[in-house]
C-alpha cells in the first residue's frame, strides 16, 4: 500500500472516479470472456492510484456485450471496483468514434478541418453522458466525491449537480484545451461549457489550457473570472487549476528491475545488436508519426555514417481504427515504412522494425530500458506519459529523451533534447546530436529528469487533487438551505433573546424591501423603517444594512438610525455616528473605461441603464428584454476582459443587475470587519442574491444564516420573501420583550 495516498486527513472519503474507458477492457467474447489492461495514458496513469483509494471506478469495457452477458462483465468486474456502462453499436459508433473521436479530438488537438459536426453525433454524446449521470447517481451519497475524467463526459458533471446539488464533482482532462480561437468553431461550445462548470475543480494538464479554458467561458458564457476561477449559480465557485499528470515512477522502476523485464531486454540487444532508437505511440496523427519518419529518413540521408549502427524500433499500439483519419493514417504510416525499409535496408540490416501492437509490461519495460534514445514527437500532447515511463525505466541513465516541444511534458523534463517536428531537418539533426551525446552529460541529464519524475509522480498529482476536492467538500457546503419551520423559527428567536450581544447584518434590496422596475422606488415603507427603529434602539443589537446600492441613497433612507450601513458591497461604511469612510487604496479612475462600454449596451438595449456609484458601476436590465440581455452579458464580460485584468476589477451578477467593482471588496470583507468588532453571542446573516453568499461564507460556526429565496447557497436556512423575513425579524423583537419581562438581566 502507498501511505502517501493515505497520509490524508479525510480517510472516509470515497471517490467514484468515472472515464469513458474501464483501465481493462473486453478483448474476446467466446465461451469464456477475456479481460486485459487497456492501453493510453488515462489508464496506465490513474491505475496505479486507482488500486490505492477507497474508490469505485465506472466506465465503459471497450467492446460491445450482447445484453444477455451483461451480468456477467458486471459481476466478473465487481472484484475489482470496476462497474461497467455497456454501450449498443450506434453508441460507440456516434458518442465515442464520433462526438468524442471525430469532433473533440481533432478539434482539441488544432486539427480543426478533422472535425465532423453531424448532429446525430451530439444527439448521442449527449444520451451518454446522461447514461453515465444516472449510473453515477444511482452510486454516488452527497458525501462521495466524483472525479469525472476526460473529455467524453464534459457533460457529465453539470448533469450529475442538477441531480445532486451539494456533491463534490471534480473533472480533470487528460488532453489540451484549445485556445479559444480554435475551441469557437465548435456548435454546441456553450452546452459544453456549462457541462464543465458543474465540477467544483476543472483540472487541466498545463496553465496554458487551464487558461484556455478561463476565456472560453468568460468569452462564450459572460461569467467574468474570480480568483482561479469561476462564481457560477448561488455563489457556487469552481476552481480552475493545472494539475500536471505523472507516472507510478517507483512501478517503473520495480519492472525495469525484474528478472523477465532484464530477460527480454538481453534477447532485443542481442538480436539487434546497434544502437537503439525507440518510439512507442498509440496511432494517432497528433503523436506526429509522419513527421518521425521522415525525419528519420532525413538523418539516415544527412548521416550515412549511422547506417548498419542504428536501428529504430517503432510500436505502434492499434487504436481508433474505425475512424477514418485513423485508418488513413495508417495507410501512410506503413507506406513510408516499408519506403524507408526498401530503399535503405541492407541484407544484415532494416532500419526500421515496425510493429503494430501493445506489448505486455515487462516487453514494454524492456524496450524502454535498452534504447539509447527515446523519441516522443508529438505535434500537440496534453502531457504524454511515455517519455516519463522510459526516463524512469532508464535504470542505466545512459539514454537520451529527444522530446517535442509541443508535449505538456516539455515544459517539466527540460533536459530533454527539444525538438519541433514539423522541423524534419533540425529534427534529423538532434537524432545525431543524441547519439554523439558523451556519457557523462546523459546521466547528468537523465538524473534529473528522474528526479523530477520521482518528486511529482502519480500519487503526489492524485493526492493534490483530491485533497482538493476533499478541502472543498469539508468548508464548502453549498447545498439547498432548510426552509425556516416553527422549531427553527423558535431556536432564532430564543437565540436572539437569550443573546447578550447580537449582530445583524441584513442585505436590503430583495431581503427587507421587494424589487421595483426603478431603484430609487425601493426606499423604506414606513413598517420596514419602524421595524428597524425597534430592532437598532435595543442597545443589545448592532445592525448593519449590507447592501450593493450607493452611500447617498443609503444615506438618505436610513441615516437617521443608529445602524451600520455598508454601500457599494463595502466601497463605503457608516459608523453609527454617522461618519462614512471607505477602504484605502480603492479608485475610480477606470470609470470612464467600463462606462464607455456598459453604454454600448445601453444603446442597444432599451430599458437598461447606467447606475454610477462612487467605486463601482451598475448595469440595471430589470426593464429591459430578460433573454436579450442575459445573451449580452456574455458579450460585455468579453468585452470588458481586459480592463478588468488591466484595473483588479470583476464583475458581480446580481438580480438583473450587471456590476463592475474592485475585486478587493465584497459583502464577505465587510461582514468580517464587523464580527471583529464585539464578542457577539448571535450573529445573523440575511440575504437574497449571490453577492450575499461571500457574506454567508464567512459566517462562524455558530452564527445564523438565512437565505432569501429556494436556490442553493451557502446559508443554512432560507426563507421564501422579504414579508417573511420582516416577519420573523418582527418576533424576535417580541419575543425579546417577552423573554425581558419574564427573566430579569443581570444587568
Ligand atoms: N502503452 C500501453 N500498451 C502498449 C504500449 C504503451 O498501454 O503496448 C501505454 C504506455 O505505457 C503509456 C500509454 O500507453 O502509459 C500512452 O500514454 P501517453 O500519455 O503517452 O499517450 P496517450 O495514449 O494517452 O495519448
Ligand atoms: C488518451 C485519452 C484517453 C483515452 C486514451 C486511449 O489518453 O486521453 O481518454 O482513453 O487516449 O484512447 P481510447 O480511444 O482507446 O480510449
Amino acid at each position: 500500500m502507498n501511505t502517501q495516498m493515505h497520509s490524508t486527513s479525510d480517510n472516509k472519503r470515497r471517490i467514484i472516479n468515472v472515464s469513458n474507458r474501464l483501465p481493462v477492457k473486453i478483448t474476446s467474447i467466446n465461451e469464456e470472456i477475456t479481460y486485459q489492461a487497456s492501453e493510453g495514458g488515462l489508464s496506465t496513469g490513474l491505475g496505479s492510484v486507482f488500486s490505492e483509494m477507497d474508490s469505485l471506478w465506472i466506465g465503459w469495457p471497450g467492446m460491445e456485450v450482447q445484453e444477455k452477458l451483461q451480468d456477467r462483465v458486471t459481476y466478473d468486474l465487481r472484484n475489482k471496483n470496476l462497474h461497467p456502462i455497456f454501450l449498443d453499436a450506434q453508441e460507440i459508433s456516434k458518442y465515442y468514434e464520433g462526438f468524442s473521436n471525430e469532433i473533440i479530438w481533432p478539434l482539441f488537438h488544432y486539427f480543426p478541418s478533422y472535425s465532423s459536426y453531424d448532429p446525430e453525433y451530439w444527439q448521442a454524446y449527449l444520451s451518454v453522458n446522461k447514461k453515465f449521470a444516472e449510473e453515477i447517481i444511482k452510486f454516488a451519497t452527497a458525501e462521495d466525491i466524483v472525479w469525472v475524467h476526460d473529455y467524453h463526459l464534459m457533460l457529465v458533471p453539470a448533469l450529475v449537480r442538477a441531480a445532486l446539488p451539494g456533491i463534490t464533482i471534480g473533472y480533470f482532462q487528460h488532453i489540451p484545451f484549445p485556445s479559444y480561437e480554435v475551441f469557437r468553431a465548435m456548435p454546441w461550445k456553450k452546452e459544453v461549457l456549462e457541462g464543465l462548470l458543474g465540477a467544483d475543480i476543472a483540472g487541466f494538464q498545463t496553465e496554458e489550457d487551464a487558461a484556455h479554458f478561463t476565456q472560453a467561458v468568460s468569452n462564450i458564457l459572460g461569467i467574468g473570472a474570480k480568483g482561479a476561477g469561476f462564481e457560477v449559480e448561488n455563489g457556487r465557485q469552481v476552481k480552475v487549476q493545472a494539475f500536471p499528470i505523472s507516472i507510478d515512477y517507483k512501478k517503473f522502476r520495480e519492472l525495469a528491475a525484474e528478472d523477465l523485464t532484464e530477460k527480454y531486454a538481453q534477447k532485443i540487444r542481442t538480436d539487434i545488436n546497434t544502437k537503439i532508437l525507440l518510439s512507442i505511440d498509440r496511432l494517432d496523427y497528433s503523436k506526429g508519426i509522419i513527421q518521425r519518419l521522415k525525419a528519420f529518413e532525413c538523418f539516415l540521408k544527412k548521416h550515412p555514417e549511422w547506417k548498419q549502427r542504428v536501428t529504430f524500433i517503432h510500436l505502434i499500439v492499434p487504436s481508433r481504427d474505425q475512424v477514418r483519419k485513423y485508418a488513413e493514417l495508417k495507410e501512410e504510416m506503413d507506406r513510408l515504412v516499408s519506403d524507408i525499409n526498401g530503399r535503405y535496408s541492407t541484407l544484415t540490416w532494416q532500419p526500421i522494425h515496425h510493429r503494430y501492437c501493445s506489448v505486455p509490461p515487462n516487453m514494454l519495460s524492456a524496450l524502454y530500458s535498452c534504447a539509447d534514445m527515446a523519441i516522443v514527437s508529438p505535434l500537440i500532447d496534453g502531457m504524454n506519459l511515455v517519455c516519463k515511463e522510459y526516463v524512469a525505466s532508464n535504470i542505466s541513465r545512459k539514454g537520451v529523451l529527444l522530446l517535442s516541444e509541443y508535449a505538456g511534458a516539455a515544459k517539466e523534463l527540460t533536459d530533454a533534447l527539444l525538438i519541433n517536428p514539423n522541423d524534419v531537418e533540425r529534427f534529423a539533426n538532434k537524432i545525431n546530436e543524441g547519439l554523439l551525446m558523451p556519457e557523462d552529460k546523459r546521466i547528468s541529464k537523465m538524473k534529473r529528469m528522474q528526479d523530477t519524475i520521482k518528486q511529482a509522480d502519480i500519487f503526489t498529482w492524485a493526492r493534490n487533487f483530491t485533497d482538493q476536492l476533499t478541502g472543498l467538500r469539508r468548508t464548502r457546503i453549498v447545498s439547498l438551505p432548510t426552509p425556516v419551520n416553527a422549531e427553527i423559527g423558535h431556536y432564532i428567536d430564543s437565540s436572539y433573546a437569550d443573546a447578550g450581544k447580537r449582530l445583524m447584518l441584513l442585505d436590503y434590496d430583495g431581503t427587507l424591501m421587494p424589487f421595483f422596475n426603478v431603484p430609487a422606488d425601493a426606499a423604506p415603507d414606513p413598517s420596514l423603517y419602524s421595524l428597524i427603529t425597534k430592532l437598532s434602539a435595543d442597545k443589545r443589537n448592532d445592525l448593519v444594512i449590507i447592501s450593493g446600492r450607493d452611500k447617498n441613497t443609503l444615506d438618505e433612507w436610513l441615516g437617521a438610525l443608529p445602524i451600520h450601513i455598508v454601500a457599494e458591497h463595502g466601497s463605503w461604511f457608516r459608523e453609527k455616528n454617522g461618519e462614512w469612510r471607505n477602504p484605502q487604496g480603492l479608485t475610480g479612475g477606470w470609470k470612464t473605461d467600463v462606462s464607455a462600454v456598459l453604454q454600448k449596451y445601453v444603446n442597444q438595449i432599451p430599458g437598461s441603464f447606467i447606475e454610477q456609484k462612487s467605486y463601482s458601476l451598475a448595469w440595471h436590465y430589470r426593464q429591459a428584454d430578460g433573454k436579450l440581455a442575459k445573451d449580452n452579458i456574455r458579450n460585455i464580460t468579453a468585452h470588458l476582459n481586459a480592463v478588468l485584468k488591466q484595473h483588479k476589477l470583476e464583475i458581480l451578477l446580481g438580480n438583473k443587475v450587471l456590476e463592475v467593482k474592485s475585486n478587493s471588496i465584497n459583502k464577505g470583507k465587510a461582514a468580517s470587519y464587523f464580527m471583529q468588532k464585539a464578542d457577539y453571542e448571535f450573529i445573523l446573516a440575511l440575504g437574497d442574491d449571490n453577492t450575499d453568499e461571500d457574506m454567508f461564507a464567512v459566517m462562524p460556526e455558530n452564527g445564523i444564516s438565512i437565505k432569501v429565496g429556494t436556490n442553493i447557497s451557502r446559508a443554512h436556512y432560507s426563507l421564501n420573501s422579504y414579508l417573511e423575513v420582516r416577519k420573523l425579524l418582527a418576533n424576535m423583537c417580541e419575543m425579546a420583550i417577552i423573554h425581558r419581562h419574564n427573566v430579569p438581566l443581570a444587568s
